[in-house]
């Protein structure tokens, strides 16, 4: 059923995809999702066209993080508000589709925005998913960008003013982490987690692939890009981490979903670690990127294809006589 799907990154609008898959097929759902956070054009995923909204900004333009500015410039209307609810029924709309296709005791990890993760969560429990637990994926570093207030209204000639408000600032604190909403398909009535384990082969981690320096992963998972990892995206996910999500809830043969694959992070992972993928990505120019990233896959090996054991034998192996 999966045939035309196994092992390619499929350039469409998965929603038209996503229901040609086969049932009870899927044993893993791993996808960075649209955020609705108005990223960039692929990430406006609402009926509001507020130019302010979608504009850009002077510090903006060029720039290869935020793309449109994202918050009106003069207070919230109500087309403003409903955004996030209209991103909430936009995840339901492919959410509904996924449920089918996801193995009883699969897990789902659906990277999100911290501001509308919530929406994400309620589109997933509304098609029948059950939320396990938030991850926060810890980024090495994170831009802080507030503006100072005194510095504004001494643009405005208020001295007093800017004065009262020197040190304060508008905006956040520095974004260091991203949650990723981790869902299951629930099991049978009747049946334990254990008698799912055996009879749909899902729904158990594996903790002893998965250390970290040693120690049982915790739920903040701190990964970074590695020194040669290409920065093909502007939402692009550290290969690691992607790995370590598919390594603890997978094994070698099964079937990972990821129907935004952006510059194709799931595919690659999936493949390193001899898993069958199935993708699919709605704009041209990260689909052909994608497609590169993967071919060049075919022309290297790489260490994640060793399991730990042999990895460490290999490490063992170079201390003692040299690489
Ligand atoms: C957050 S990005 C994924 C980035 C990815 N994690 C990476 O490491 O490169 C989400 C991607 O979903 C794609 N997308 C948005 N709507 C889509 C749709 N309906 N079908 C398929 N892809 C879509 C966007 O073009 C974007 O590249």
């Amino acid at each position: 059923m999966n045939e035309n799907y196994l092992d390619r990154i499929t350039l469409a609008d998965c929603r038209a995809h996503l229901p040609l898959l086969g049932n009870n097929s899927i044993d893993l759902f791993l996808s960075d999702i649209p955020y609705g956070i108005n990223l960039d054009d692929w990430d406006v995923l609402h009926n509001n066209t507020n130019s302010a909204l979608l504009g850009q900004s002077p510090a903006q333009v060029g720039k290869s993080a935020f793309k449109r500015r994202g918050k009106p410039i003069n207070g919230w209307t109500q087309a403003d508000r409903n955004i996030g609810r209209e991103y909430e029924a936009w995840c339901k709309s492919w959410s509904l589709m996924i449920w089918p296709k996801m193995k009883s005791g699969a897990s789902l990890f659906v990277f999100g925005a911290r501001r509308t993760i919530h929406h994400v969560i309620n589109a997933f429990e509304d098609s029948g998913f059950l939320l396990k637990d938030i991850l926060a994926w810890k980024k090495h570093s994170a831009h802080h960008r507030a503006q100072r207030v005194s510095i504004v209204f001494e643009r405005r000639g208020l001295k007093d003013a800017a004065e009262t408000w020197r040190g304060w600032r508008l905006g956040n604190l520095a974004p260091i982490y991203e949650p990723i909403a981790w869902f299951i398909k629930p099991y049978r009535i009747g049946g334990t987690i254990a008698d799912n384990v055996l009879e749909h082969g899902v729904g158990a981690i594996n903790i002893a692939e998965c250390q970290i320096n040693g120690s049982n992963p915790t739920n903040l998972l701190e990964f970074g890009f590695q020194k040669d990892e290409p920065r093909i995206h502007e939402a692009q996910k550290p290969i690691k981490l992607i790995e370590f999500l598919i390594k603890l809830t997978t094994k070698e043969g099964q079937v990972v979903l990821d129907p935004f694959m952006g510059s194709g992070t799931t595919a690659v992972a999936a493949k390193r670690l001899k898993r069958h993928f199935i993708g699919f990505e709605i704009v041209p120019e990260y689909y052909e990127k994608a497609i590169e990233r993967l071919d060049r896959e075919e022309e290297r090996p790489y260490s994640s294809d060793l399991t730990t054991s042999q990895l460490r034998l290999l490490e063992e192996t170079e201390k003692r006589y040299g690489s």
